[in-house]
């Protein structure tokens, strides 16, 4: 039949018509969903790291909390705690601790001190020095701190009870709870005895008035090899002006956090 053929190409060009409307309905269909799910996936991407990162700053406070908590039992302020978090960091810094290590010290070395939950009031308070029997009693913040931590799963927790364990032991081996010596050490502990001892000379405590910041610099420096580490005095000496001007900031804890949350912005 002669239109057989004409109705053949006429039926192929309505194909062609509808497989192109098919093909840019799909291609429609295909781009749409992309679109939405992009969105929706960078949309639930940022709310899933805004709420990590509530998690991680909540976790932090509550520990800071526990650890100024902890202080209450010690005439001490809460202050001294927050003050080694930055000053363990600035000498941190000076080594080039990766920057994960650095917020792990800044802040685990403020819970150094949390095994004095587990000494006496009359101990901790005494407005005098202690005899060799309280010291024996006092020493032991060390342990007590280390296991309330000991089994902890995070890294964060873990540094805790190293730092708390470790941070009075000395170079020369002569320190306590194990007299462990100079690279035996954890870095973490090293870091935390140079912070701890500056701050312990240039604070007021209460067997004792407070050294003007550069006696304290000067006994920290006569202390390099014997019960600090030398690496780490010569970094706290290269960190002075910060040092110093934490030492000036007497920073609250609110300070401290809000700090915590601008080193995390500005990670982003
Ligand atoms: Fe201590
Ligand atoms: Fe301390």
């Amino acid at each position: 039949m002669p239109y057989i053929p004409r109705r053949k190409k006429k039926d192929e060009k309505e194909k062609e018509k509808e497989d192109n409307a098919e093909k840019e309905a799909f291609k429609k269909i295909q781009a749409k969903p992309v679109d939405i799910d992009l969105l929706k996936l960078e949309k639930a991407y940022a709310e899933l790291k805004e709420s990590h990162q509530k998690i991680q700053e909540t976790h932090y406070e509550m520990i800071l909390r526990l650890a100024i908590a902890a202080e209450f039992k010690d005439p001490d302020t809460g202050q001294h705690i927050l003050r080694i978090g930055d000053y363990s960091t600035a000498i941190a810094r000076q080594i080039k601790l990766s920057a994960h290590d650095l917020e792990i010290l800044r802040y685990a070395s403020p819970m150094h001190d949390i095994g004095k939950i587990g000494i006496p009031d009359a101990i901790l308070q005494k407005p005098a020095k202690l005899n060799a029997d309280e010291w024996r009693i006092m020493e032991q913040h060390t342990v007590i701190g280390a296991q309330i931590f000991k089994s902890a799963q995070s890294p964060f927790l873990r540094a805790v009870s190293e730092i708390a364990l470790t941070h009075h032991e000395r170079f020369d081996g002569r320190g306590y709870p194990n007299g462990i010596p100079g690279g035996k050490i954890p870095i973490f502990g090293r870091i935390v005895a140079v912070a701890d001892i500056f701050d312990a000379l240039v604070s007021k405590r209460c067997y004792k008035e407070a050294w003007p910041f550069e006696d304290g610099v000067e006994y920290v420096e006569s202390l390099s090899g014997s019960h600090l580490d030398p690496d780490l005095v010569g970094a706290f000496i290269k960190a002075q002006e910060e040092i110093r001007s934490i030492y000036q900031a007497n920073k609250s804890i609110n300070e401290f956090v809000k700090d915590f949350h601008e080193t995390l912005e500005s990670k982003d």
